[in-house]
C-alpha cells in the first residue's frame, strides 16, 4: 500500500539520515505510548474477541481538528489514503451515473468519524447509510454531517443520511434498512478487522452484498499484510 508515503514518514529516523539523532526522543516517546496502549488492551476483557478491543481503541481516539491532525507523524500516510479513497469513490460513482441512476444510495461500512462524508457530498449522492462498531465515532459522524448540513445553503443539495452503530462482523444489517438497495457499498480500511473467524468474515461479506443492487459495486481498501510484515522485519526497531 502507501510505499512513498510510508518512506517519507519513516526516513528522518533512519540510520543513514543525519537528522536521526534529534528524532530519537520522539521515537522513544512514541514507543512508550505504544507500550502503554498494549498494557491497557491486555487488561480489557477478551471474551468478546478482537472487536471490543477495536471499538475501545477507536473510542479513545480524540477528534483533534485539522491543525493537530496535520502535525501527526502519519500525516503523509493519511493524505495518501485519502487520495486513494477519493479516486476510488469518484471512479465508481461515475460508473453508477453512466447507468443513468438518478438517485444514488451508498452504504459506508465502517464509516468511522465520517472521513468520507465530503467525498459523498462532492459526488452528489442522494442517500448515505453509515455503520460503525464504535459509538463515539458514530456520534462524531452524526455531528460532522449536522455541521455540513448547517453550512449548506438552502438551494444546495445534501444527501439524506442514517447512522447505525453495529458490529458488522456479527450482526446482519439488512433488517435495519429493509427498504433500501445500495448502488455502492464502500468499506475503507475496515475489512482487515473481520478475519478473526471465518463466520465473522462471512457476515461482513453478507453485509456488503445483501442490499447491493444488481450491477452495484463494492469498493474497499485494506492494508497489505505481507508488505506490513516485510517492513516490520526490515525495520531497525523490529
Ligand atoms: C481505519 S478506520 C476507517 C474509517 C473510515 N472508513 C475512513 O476511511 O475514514 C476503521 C473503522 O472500522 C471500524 N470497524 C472495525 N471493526 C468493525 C466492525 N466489526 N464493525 C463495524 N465497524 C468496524 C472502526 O470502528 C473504525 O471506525
Amino acid at each position: 500500500m502507501s510505499s512513498s508515503a510510508e518512506q517519507e514518514s519513516r526516513s528522518p529516523g533512519s540510520a543513514n539520515n543525519p537528522g536521526s539523532e534529534e528524532k530519537r526522543p520522539q521515537k522513544r516517546k512514541r514507543q512508550e505510548e505504544d507500550d502503554e496502549q498494549q498494557e491497557r488492551w491486555k487488561v480489557q476483557k477478551t471474551v468478546e474477541g478482537h472487536c471490543s478491543k477495536v471499538a475501545a481503541h477507536y473510542n479513545e481516539l480524540q477528534e483533534c481538528g485539522l491543525a493537530v491532525r496535520n502535525q501527526s507523524h502519519i500525516v503523509y500516510l493519511r493524505n495518501f489514503n485519502n487520495w486513494i479513497k477519493s479516486v476510488l469513490i469518484g471512479e465508481y460513482l461515475e460508473q453508477v451515473k453512466q447507468k443513468n441512476r438518478h438517485s444514488i444510495s451508498v452504504l459506508d461500512l465502517g464509516c468511522g468519524k465520517g472521513g468520507d462524508l465530503l467525498k459523498w457530498k462532492k459526488g452528489q449522492i442522494n442517500k448515505l447509510v453509515c455503520v460503525d462498531i464504535t459509538a463515539i465515532s458514530v456520534e462524531q459522524c452524526i455531528q460532522r454531517y449536522g455541521d455540513m448540513k448547517n453550512r449548506c445553503y438552502s438551494n444546495k443539495h445534501l444527501f439524506a443520511a442514517e447512522f447505525v452503530r453495529a458490529d458488522c462482523t456479527k450482526e446482519l444489517l439488512a433488517e435495519k434498512y429493509p427498504d433500501i438497495m445500495f448502488d455502492i457499498c464502500s468499506s475503507q480500511f475496515v475489512y482487515h478487522y473481520s478475519f478473526e473467524t471465518l463466520q465473522q468474515a462471512d457476515t461482513m461479506l453478507k453485509n456488503a452484498c445483501d442490499r447491493l443492487r444488481p450491477g452495484g459495486y463494492f469498493i474497499g481498501t485494506t492494508p497489505n499484510a505481507y508488505e506490513l510484515v516485510k517492513r516490520l522485519e526490515a525495520s531497525e526497531t523490529n
